[in-house]
């Protein structure tokens, strides 16, 4: 019988067990520089005005549920003509203390990769990397437990996917995004714990769909209103689940697994094709 590398959960036969937080450490980047005024994926519309001062707002209390929750917040500094740079899962890759820099696929963002590696060099990492391919950081790339998961289709190219596993020395899992208003992939699937993720099916090709099913036969599905309000774009400490409040499908199905789903507005930063996840990118040291 071949064997089947699935990755079972203890949550799955007993879904009353206590769910444990543990704390994170975050690298965030305040919108003080947020506007749309170039379009590179289906959300942006650069003819639709910015409320800056809300999107701010918006952050804010992100960044603010998260220090509640006990996690730690460390910020870099905006730099102009830089709109998206409050998307900080894009600036880099942390695992093990070691850095996968960015390297981005569209000019408006290029600046944002040796912006976000200097100050990984500034706060003392000095294992770092400097991409050879097209990589969006923790956009395309999402930690579970000691295996990556790796997105592409639209920003990450798949050779990067060889360059990361290489470098952090974990395995990496490739999965093929088709959908662009899901164009990364914490747009399409999120992480829970070390072994439980949820994800949108239709997000992804016929064989990367497959794929999840082999390693993941117990991940929550979203279904098309949850994956459209970016409930999918949702940071998990374990036990606390933050993601936006209009993803209502999710936040039952969240409950169900005895998880403690705590909803935020982030609808600002949605008008570029962001939610929570986009803006936090996390350092496993
Ligand atoms: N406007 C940004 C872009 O298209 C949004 C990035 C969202 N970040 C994310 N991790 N999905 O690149």
């Amino acid at each position: 019988m071949p064997v089947t590398d699935t990755i079972g959960s203890p949550h799955a036969a007993n879904p009353r067990r206590p769910r444990v937080a543990t704390p994170r450490r975050f690298l965030m980047c305040a919108p003080r520089h947020y506007d749309v005024t170039y379009s590179i994926n289906p959300w942006m519309d650069p003819g639709k005005p910015v409320d800056a001062g809300l999107a701010l707002a918006q952050w804010e209390a992100l960044r603010d549920r998260y220090v509640s929750l006990g996690h730690r917040v460390d910020v870099i500094d905006p730099l102009e003509g830089l709109p998206d740079m409050v998307f900080a899962a894009n600036g880099a890759t942390v695992v093990d203390g070691k850095v996968l820099g960015a390297r981005f696929r569209h000019a408006e963002r290029t600046a944002e990769g040796p912006a976000y590696l200097s100050w990984f060099l500034r706060n003392g990492y000095t294992d770092t990397h400097w991409p050879e391919y097209i990589n969006e950081g923790e956009g395309d790339y999402l930690v579970v437990g000691r295996r990556i998961l790796a997105g592409t289709g639209f920003r990450t190219d798949p050779r990067s996917h060889a360059e990361a596993q290489e470098y952090f020395g974990l395995p990496v899992t490739g999965l093929t995004l088709v959908n662009p208003r899901f164009y990364h992939l914490d747009t399409a699937l999120a992480v829970l714990t070390d072994d439980e993720i949820m994800y949108y099916p239709e997000a992804f090709s016929e064989g990367s769909r497959s794929v999840l099913r082999e390693l993941f036969p117990d991940a929550i599905l979203a279904d098309a209103q949850d994956a459209d309000a970016f409930g999918l774009n949702a940071l998990s400490d374990g036990r606390n689940v933050l993601l936006p409040e209009a993803a209502t499908g999710l936040h039952r199905k969240l409950r169900e697994r005895g998880f403690e789903p705590i909803g935020v507005e982030l609808g600002e930063l949605l008008h570029a094709g962001g939610s929570v996840k986009c803006c936090t990118l996390e350092l496993r040291d």
